[in-house]
């Protein structure tokens, strides 16, 4: 991967997959910008409910998201983003965000404003920048100099969820979340498989240190150098 220009690295993958603390510490480590798009969406999702507006109006909530003035960091470690004026850096976190958000992300007028300030933000990283989310290497940065799918285990990615939510919720709960949000997610786009070119890096038996080494590798020596056991590039 060339060192003297911007690189850009799409992570892809499903919810409990690690994707988060992945891409954050990858950036980090390479001295990369951050963009976190699931919070755009999550952001746009608080909007809606702020302002009462109906979800299932589409053309109503995309023309809220389309107006909506939105800021977001690319910070790998002082995350925020205000929508509106309002710093929602942690309201988006909400089970109730997070239980309503995927109605916004389905609806294609809304991912179309989204996509386009997410490729405005990308393109103005001066340095290059670490972009997560869930149609990153396909649709948002198809052209990103790396795009990985980051994928894990069901079992694997409920048990961390269920260590990330502590004694709040029991693990039929988180399995009930996390199978749900893979479901209601798998309309936006077929992220349990990876696209040409991109390739897979499965976290199942790997711990973050682990993964992030393994991402910031393939980023300096490229996707077809590494022997792997726990990656492969798709034909
Ligand atoms: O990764 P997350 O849980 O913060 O994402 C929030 C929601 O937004 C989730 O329903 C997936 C969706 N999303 C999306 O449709 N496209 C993206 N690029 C990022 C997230």
């Amino acid at each position: 991967m060339p060192q003297d220009s911007r690189t850009v690295i799409a992570i892809d993958g499903p919810s409990g997959s690690g994707k988060s603390s992945t891409s954050k510490g990858v950036a980090s480590r390479l001295g990369l910008a951050y963009l976190d798009t699931g919070a755009m969406y999550r952001a746009a999702a608080w909007l809606v409910r702020e302002r009462g507006t109906d979800p299932q109006d589409r053309a109503a909530v995309a023309e809220l998201v389309a107006g909506a003035e939105l800021a977001i960091s690319t910070s790998p470690t002082q995350p925020q983003i205000r929508i509106e004026g309002h710093d929602v850096t942690e309201a988006i976190r909400d089970p109730e965000i997070s239980a309503t958000v995927s109605n916004v992300a389905t609806n294609q007028d809304v991912r179309r404003s989204l996509i386009a300030r997410q490729r405005a933000i990308i393109a103005a990283s001066p340095t290059g920048i670490v972009v997560e989310g869930r149609d990153i290497t396909t649709v948002v940065a198809p052209d990103a100099d790396l795009r990985i799918l980051l994928v894990a285990d069901p079992q694997a990615r409920v048990t961390r969820r269920h260590a990330e939510l502590g004694d709040r919720v029991d693990e039929a709960a988180v399995t009930d979340q996390v199978l749900r949000r893979d479901r209601d997610d798998s309309t936006v786009a077929a992220f349990t498989e990876a696209a040409e070119g991109v390739t897979v890096v499965d976290s199942t038996h790997l711990d973050l240190p682990q993964v992030i080494a393994t991402i910031c590798r393939l980023a300096t020596e490229g996707p077809t150098s590494t022997a792997e056991p726990t990656t492969q590039e798709q034909p």
